[in-house]
């Protein structure tokens, strides 16, 4: 389906693997033409209700943008593909189904940039972070120099950017970027199981707070007014209603998604 990525559905999780070990899972153009294409298809399947994104191979999430693609490009190249992956990237932070970052290894460049737009990270105890881009000249250009200040603030985002060195799990997490570190063989049951959980929850209500969580960095919205929308908007929902009728009944709710 797919010439980049292997996908695997399994209880409602789709597991998104980025297949090109050989080159440390680096991100080229097919990458990104192959996750146009997944996002398409889990928009449209009911039964995915959560994914997680994760790297093939036990070294590396994504070492990167593939860097021999780099070579050719013109100024206004550069921006254009700039442009595209940072549509793509913001597609996937703004996604209404829970998109999260497993990082069994190297999110260098392009791949911590991927994994800080999903919806939260976890780590494996080997796993390191990083944006390297100065040693090739550059700066990240996928949204890594807006998105490492919101989630870790200004002072360590410039050492990493201006630095250019790496942070392993333990660090991440310390720092806030990452929510839980746990072994390599045990990351995706891992990852699993916390998408089981928010799975069980009523579905336009997680997407609600993805929403609004979001609007906390855009400022062409009010976050406030915004969660006062969506606030209202869920006691329109039939799960609403089934959400508080189960508590009051002592049951377990059984959501629909409407
Ligand atoms: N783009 C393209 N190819 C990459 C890559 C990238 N970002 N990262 C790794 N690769 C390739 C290597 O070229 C090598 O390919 P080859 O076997 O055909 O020569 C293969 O993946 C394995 O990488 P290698 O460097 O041999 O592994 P290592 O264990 O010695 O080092 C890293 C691992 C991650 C430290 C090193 O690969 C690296 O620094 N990668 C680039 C990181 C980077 O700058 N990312 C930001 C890009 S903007």
């Amino acid at each position: 389906m797919y010439q980049t990525l292997l996908t695997d559905l399994e209880n409602n999780v789709l597991t998104i693997t980025i297949n090109r070990p050989d080159k440390l899972n680096a991100l080229n153009k097919d990458v990104f033409i192959d996750f146009d294409k997944a996002l398409n298809d889990i928009e449209k399947n009911p039964e995915i209700k959560s994914v997680i994104i994760t790297g093939a191979g036990k070294k590396a999430f994504v070492a990167g943008a593939d860097i021999s693609e780099f070579n050719s490009l013109t100024k206004e190249q550069a921006m254009e593909m700039a442009k595209k992956v940072q549509n793509i990237l913001l597609r996937i932070e703004t996604f209404g189904k829970p998109i999260i970052a497993a990082v069994n290894g190297f999110a260098l460049g392009g791949g911590c940039e991927l994994s800080m737009a999903c919806h939260f990270r976890i780590a494996s105890d080997n796993a390191k972070f990083g944006q390297p881009e100065v040693n090739l000249g550059l700066i990240p250009g996928y949204g890594g120099t807006q998105r490492l200040v919101q989630l870790i603030g200004k002072g360590r985002a410039l050492e990493l950017l201006m630095s250019g060195n790496m942070i392993d799990a333990h660090e991440a997490k310390e720092y806030g970027l990452v929510n839980h570190v746990t072994s390599v063989d045990n990351l995706l049951e891992q990852a699993k199981f916390i998408l089981t959980v928010i799975n069980s929850k009523a579905p336009l209500a997680v997407a609600a707070c993805i929403k609004a969580a979001n609007a906390v960095y855009d400022e062409t919205k009010n976050g406030f007014d915004l969660e006062i929308k969506e606030f209202g908007d869920c006691f329109a929902t039939e799960d609403m209603k089934e959400g508080v009728a189960a508590f009051l009944e002592k049951r377990k709710p059984s959501f629909k998604g409407k």
